[in-house]
């Protein structure tokens, strides 16, 4: 048989590599298994980990999923989600600051499933979707899984504040060749490198959008991804910038996403939810719609238990107090790991992407996958991206971030 011989469709093949953050953190567990936990720092997983290195549950959200009866957690789901549990992901993901305007709600598995059906159902095959040059890596998967390319404007200006002079000329780019933009935003708390925008530079984000929408024929869907929203400061605080997304012309949707997976600690029940904020009520209903067929037309239904999980988290002030003070705790744990990371950053010179707050810090270097394999002979294993290295500090001890910037640096030597 020839070696190139292939079954695979044409639009399937893919270059054949390892996962970056996968085998990064298969690597740290060998180093683990032959030098001893204490003498490896593994910052590679996306999820809070105690100091030893295992995964932080919230008890109270256990406890909750303990006690469904089994029908709860065997039965399916309708479609759209359990409506309870699409009026609990708004009340979760607004809070106190619902926008003004046409709110529909459909249950997808996490924030990935919300990234998948914006890209399929509002940009065209071979569009190119707007983001940030730094950015989560899947975004760049789920475009290319359905025929898209991602484009990036930089994300930093030099005063390390949110760069909107390149955001408005690689969307004016964009909006020349093409007749929708889809806009990927991560923030608060942005994966990988823990930034926000102020309220100021929302405002700046809006009023350009508003600025291009002025010509009809052109389709805005800004997408506000706010997987990491409850590690960013107080609930109603961190969710002030939703105000901007009422009362918008109707050429421009927002979609916001909402995730369980690290407010909740449940990763792996899969369970999120997509909501739109229109001033049209046509828009609304068709994105209702459009996004209840490509559930059942790509993963059918949600995790049942999951969805039962929030809702009564919020149908109950009890559970809810309880989950926001076992949240809080994790807060603390990562707060204190990163000011130990930035402290130790600070006092030997190593310069760092602008933190604010959330699971990652990253570190700007010119050469990361060189660099990240020397770090690997002192133990440490961090994720390499195109332009740095991602330091995870949800999974490390406050010890061991205190130890690691003067590593880093040493390394970028
Ligand atoms: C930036 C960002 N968006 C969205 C997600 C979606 O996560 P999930 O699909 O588990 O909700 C993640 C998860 O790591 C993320 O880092």
């Amino acid at each position: 048989m020839y070696q190139d011989f292939s079954m695979v469709a044409p639009h399937s093949k893919r270059p054949v590599s390892e996962d970056k953050i996968f085998a990064a953190s298969r690597q740290a567990g060998e180093a683990v298994t032959k030098y001893g936990f204490e003498n490896v720092i593994n910052s590679t997983v996306g999820a809070l980990l105690d100091d030893n290195g295992d995964l932080l549950v919230m008890p109270t959200i256990i406890e909750i999923l303990k006690n469904l009866p089994p029908a709860e957690i065997a039965a399916y789901a309708p479609i759209a989600g359990l409506p309870e549990y699409l009026e609990a992901a708004k009340t979760a993901a607004f809070r106190d600051h619902r926008p003004l305007g046409y709110i529909e709600a459909i249950a997808t598995p996490g924030g990935s499933g919300a990234i998948r059906h914006t890209i399929w159902n509002y940009s065209e095959m071979g569009d190119s979707i707007l983001t940030s040059d730094w950015y989560w890596g899947p975004y760049k998967t789920i475009a290319e899984e359905h025929g898209r390319k991602i484009s990036t404007y930089n994300f930093f200006d030099e005063d390390n504040n949110f760069n909107i002079k390149s955001f408005k000329e690689n969307l004016s780019r964009l909006l020349e060749a093409q007749d929708r933009a889809v806009i990927l935003l991560n923030s608060p708390a942005h994966n990988p490198t823990g930034f926000t925008l102020a309220l100021s530079e929302w405002e700046k984000v809006i009023s350009t959008i508003k600025e291009f929408a002025k010509n009809k024929n052109k389709k805005i869907i800004l997408f506000s991804d706010i997987a990491y929203i409850d590690f960013a400061g107080e609930t109603n605080e961190s969710r002030k910038f939703m105000k901007f997304f009422g009362g918008l012309p109707e050429n421009i949707l927002v979609i916001v996403a909402f995730s369980m997976s690290k407010g909740y600690t449940l990763y792996g029940m899969r369970s999120g939810a997509m909501m739109c904020v229109s001033s049209s009520k046509t828009v609304a209903e068709e994105f209702k719609n459009v996004c209840q067929f490509s559930n059942r037309g790509v993963w059918s239904n949600g995790t049942r238990s999951a969805m039962k999980i929030l809702s009564e988290i919020f149908n109950n002030e009890d559970l809810l107090n309880r989950v926001e003070s076992e949240r809080q705790e994790l807060k603390d744990l990562l707060d204190r790991r990163a000011k130990a990371f930035l402290e130790e950053a600070n006092k030997v010179g190593l310069e760092i992407c602008p933190y604010k707050s959330g699971f990652f810090i990253t570190v700007p270097c010119d050469n990361p996958v060189k660099v990240s394999e020397k770090l690997k002979k002192e133990n440490i294993f961090l994720v390499p991206l195109q332009k740095g290295l991602r330091f995870a500090v949800c999974s490390v001890s406050e010890e061991k971030c205190r130890k690691a910037p003067a590593k880093l640096l040493e390394a970028m030597k």
